[in-house]
């Protein structure tokens, strides 16, 4: 059953999230929701930049990542060095072991090649389904969305209803440049995957991301075989008809 928007909510937490200082809005956030902020990170430098501003703080939002099983080894490195550097939890959330057992077993390893379909299957058993887990019961989830990603997201605010998952999405780094993440990255030290350096921007998963070459739009990397209009991998549903 479709639940109602709950308006005032979404206001409220658009309301905690004015400042231009975003520490200070996980701190509002935290106060207003305390155990129902979470932030999901795939470790690309824009979730790095978030990540830090979370562990230097030691902010109670909790991190989580999506271990799609299928990720880069430099992406379980930068994992790792984070780890190392601010030596607080980041929870991994795996696909369902007997669903992805029969799924790889009915059509093999690397069907997403051969449709849309298998594709859109294998991101809801690695990612979509382990998502619904980890954002249950929660209020707010953060991520790592900037609107220069695609023109899908563009037009995005900054908070955003999700009603798939009920929850209210907020995108702290929406309206910054590639130029202004990479300088904090570069002037806070903050460990960051070795694959932005050779031309990844948006990295996924090792068989679906590939690097781009000048010019090319941002997401081009990912999902390259596919038709332009299919590129979403369903975690991040954006409605139009429900955007604030
Ligand atoms: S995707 O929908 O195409 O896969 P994208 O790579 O642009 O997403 O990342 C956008 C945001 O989604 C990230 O900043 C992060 O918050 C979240 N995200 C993407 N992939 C993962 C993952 N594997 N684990 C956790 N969060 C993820
Ligand atoms: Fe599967 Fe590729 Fe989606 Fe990863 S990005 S979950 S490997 S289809």
């Amino acid at each position: 059953m479709t639940q109602p928007i709950p308006q005032s909510e979404i206001q409220s937490i658009s309301q905690l999230t004015q400042s231009p200082d975003i520490v200070q809005n996980f701190r509002a956030l935290l106060e207003r929701y305390p155990g129902e902020v979470v932030f999901s990170t795939s470790f690309s430098w824009e979730d790095q930049a978030i990540s830090h501003l979370i562990f230097n703080e030691a902010l109670q939002i909790q991190v989580f990542t999506l271990d799609t099983g299928r990720l880069f080894p430099e992406t379980y490195s930068t994992w790792s060095r984070t780890l190392e550097k601010y030596n607080q939890p980041i929870t991994a959330f795996y696909p369902n072991s007997s669903t992805l057992q029969q799924f790889v077993a009915e059509k093999g390893p690397n069907s997403f090649y051969e449709s849309v379909d298998n594709r859109k299957q294998c991101c809801f058993i690695r990612k979509v389904e382990p998502l619904q887990r980890a954002l249950k019961n929660k209020k707010v989830w953060v991520t790592g969305i900037r609107a220069a990603h695609s023109p899908n997201r563009s037009d995005m605010q900054q908070i955003e209803w999700d009603g798939a998952n009920n929850i209210v999405k907020y995108h702290p780094l929406l309206h910054w440049t590639t130029t202004e993440v990479k300088a904090f990255i570069s002037d806070n030290n903050i460990p960051y995957n070795p694959l932005h350096d050779k031309g990844f921007v948006s990295i996924g998963c090792a068989p679906c991301t590939r690097a781009i070459k000048p010019g090319e739009d941002f997401r081009a990397g990912r999902w390259w075989w596919e038709d332009a209009t299919k590129k979403e991998c369903g975690l991040h549903v954006h409605e139009e008809n429900v955007k604030m």
